[in-house]
């Protein structure tokens, strides 16, 4: 039984897997074929915060692999009313073969965790965001080939999306520029899981300079809603624009997670742009995941 909080939880083979896998679904879905391992699986999905990506790519998810899937807000759930997490994931692992939660403290999913015995995935903690990072390294691989020894440029804040291209540049061997106002970097815990293939810049210029993919995120995530305006104000030229993209390589792509600001973390015309893959790196959180259900739950992607 294996758990999916972090992208380190696997090993780089396990990812290239996974990856393969997503392609093959992705290809199985377009021809319109049924593939149901998952008939009379259930996954349950506990959401602390909003989502629009995550919920419908996990529910239509089990739905295509002949599963199903269980909405819970804890404000209509006892979690909501102090039932401690670790009794929570005890009865939910009696009653469904797989747990998925978005919650604002990593802390808490990593209990759940221990006391689950059936895997949990991280669906966006303030931590990071290894689901999402699945679709990206899926969808960058689609449109340029292996990723490993290519440039990433990260321009922005240093939060939870820069923790899982921290954790990806580690352990699939990339190089990781960073450009964040002062204040907003990674902590250095999280970028020692670089492992020596992330570096630090002060302008969105310099981190772009050479890069394959330029990607961002907004700058105040959920939960730091009532610092956007002093948000707004630190990252002041921080905005991916065209004039970013010219630093990067001819060819380089443009992803952001979504949603996205126009006009704050990433100019409307390069979100709308050439360059920009966001709307099939949004459809890979579907084939991705699906990937990962599959592998958690009947052991597929590893043959
Ligand atoms: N990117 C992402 O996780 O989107 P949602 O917040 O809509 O799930
Ligand atoms: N950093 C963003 C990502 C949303 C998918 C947030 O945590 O709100």
């Amino acid at each position: 039984m294996r758990h999916f909080l972090s992208l380190c939880d696997c090993s780089a083979d396990e990812i290239d897997a996974l990856l393969r896998r997503a392609a093959e679904l992705k290809a199985i879905q377009r021809r319109g074929e049924l593939h149901q391992p998952l008939t009379g699986r259930v996954l349950g999905m506990i959401f602390e915060k909003a989502s629009t990506r995550t919920r419908v790519s996990f529910e239509s998810g089990m739905a295509q692999l002949g599963g199903h899937a269980i909405f819970l807000a804890p404000e209509h759930a006892q979690l909501g009313r102090g039932e401690p997490i670790e009794d929570t994931a005890r009865v939910l692992s009696r009653m469904v073969d797989a747990v998925m939660i978005r919650t604002f403290a990593h802390a808490g999913l990593e209990r759940f965790a221990a006391y689950a015995s059936v895997p949990v995935i991280n669906g966006l903690s303030d931590y990071n965001h290894p689901c999402q990072l699945l679709a990206d390294l899926q969808t960058f691989i689609e449109h340029r080939g292996p990723i490993s020894g290519r440039r990433v440029a990260w321009i922005g804040d240093g939060n939870n999306m820069c923790t899982s291209w921290i954790e990806a540049a580690g352990l699939l061997d990339f190089e990781l520029q960073i450009a964040t106002p002062p204040g907003y970097r990674p902590p250095e815990a999280v970028l020692e899981q670089g492992r020596g293939r992330v570096t630090l810049f002060d302008t969105p210029r310099e981190a772009a300079a050479g890069a394959d993919l330029v990607t961002t995120d907004v700058w105040a995530s959920m939960g730091q809603e009532e610092e956007q305006a002093q948000r707004e104000a630190a990252f002041t030229g921080f905005c991916v624009d065209a004039t970013v993209m010219a630093a990067a390589a001819p060819d380089a792509l443009f992803m952001h997670c979504l949603p996205a600001h126009r006009g704050e973390e990433v100019s409307a015309e390069v979100f709308e742009g050439p360059q920009s893959v966001v709307w099939d790196e949004a459809e890979n959180r579907l084939h991705a995941q699906k990937a990962l259900l599959e592998w958690l739950l009947v052991g597929a992607a590893d043959g």
